[in-house]
């Protein structure tokens, strides 16, 4: 860990603010306030937050539940299906933050999915004023450009959920973005036209995964995959997906409870796992 320049900045957050946003998330303000001044230690380089979080959990010495790491320059950032995130140095929100969800049964993983990216949803249509979609399993989007991922990794021991890294990237102040990506990528700049301030926004997203991370304690389930699945991008409409390496056009139905995806291909509806499907965009 010697070579990450550290400089840490102590940031007490509350998780008491409430945003009157989704059904899932209205019904939670009685959890106000329960993680009330983690910290959030902040890195100015680091290959990814992920890793970082995930070698530090490896330590003797305990993190508490809600530790967010934030780097300024996320060099080697990790996304799904062994992906890259890229990201600028310094403009960015780049983070990772420790939950301990032990008081869910891990078949339950994909509710932790849901309330995290519906938290992120919500969060950012009240920094934005635009709808902002979900692109199976936790892309965020507006219109047909991508403005953030989510990676959460979960630690089990046997049968108990030990630990889950929420790791986080959200496009801000940045707006030059490589070749391959430009046509479907966007920024928080590119669509308020001007700057915003990581450390605001960071301290706001916190405290919405606060209080959808309680209103999953509650256990509504149903509540939760319903709000889910109104978000879904592309939801009810027809499109091609890849399936084995085939182009096959269906519509998107909705989510099953495990997470895997529902297609309609006329009338006959199949589920898959991300492995199993691609969205040709
Ligand atoms: C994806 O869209 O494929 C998921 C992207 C997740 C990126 C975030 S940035 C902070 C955290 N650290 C990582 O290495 N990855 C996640």
């Amino acid at each position: 860990m010697a070579d990450f320049l550290f400089f840490i900045i102590k940031n007490n957050y509350s998780f008491g603010q409430c945003y009157p946003l989704i059904p899932f998330v209205l019904q939670s303000n009685t959890f106000s306030g329960l993680f009330e001044g983690q910290n959030v230690i902040t890195l100015q380089r680091v290959p990814s937050t992920n890793e970082y979080l995930k070698e530090e959990l490896s330590k003797s010495t305990p993190l508490t539940e809600g530790t967010v790491i934030m780097a300024v320059d996320q060099y080697a950032g990790r996304g799904q299906k062994g992906t890259l995130w890229q990201s600028e140095p310094g403009k960015n929100l780049t983070f990772s933050m420790l939950l301990t969800p032990a008081f869910l049964d891990p078949k339950h993983q994909f509710m932790l999915t849901a309330a995290i990216t519906l938290a992120v949803v919500h969060w950012l249509e009240s920094v934005l004023g635009v709808v902002v979609k979900v692109k199976w399993p936790n892309d965020i989007y507006i219109g047909d450009k991508k403005i953030g991922g989510i990676l959460i990794e979960n630690i089990l021991k046997g049968n108990q959920w030990k630990s889950a890294i929420v790791g986080i990237g959200i496009n801000v102040n940045q707006t030059l973005f490589p070749d391959a990506i430009r046509e479907h990528t966007t920024s928080v700049k590119q669509i308020l036209h001007r700057d915003c301030q990581i450390p605001e926004l960071l301290t706001d997203l916190c405290k919405q995964i606060g209080q959808a991370y309680f209103s999953l304690k509650a256990g509504r389930f149903e509540t939760l995959l319903a709000s889910y699945e109104q978000r879904l991008y592309r939801l009810g409409e027809l499109h091609p997906f890849l399936v084995d390496g085939v182009k096959v056009a269906g519509v998107l139905d909705g989510v099953a409870e495990t997470g895997r995806l529902r297609i309609d291909f006329n009338g006959h509806l199949v589920d898959f796992d991300i492995k199993e499907i691609a969205f040709v965009i």
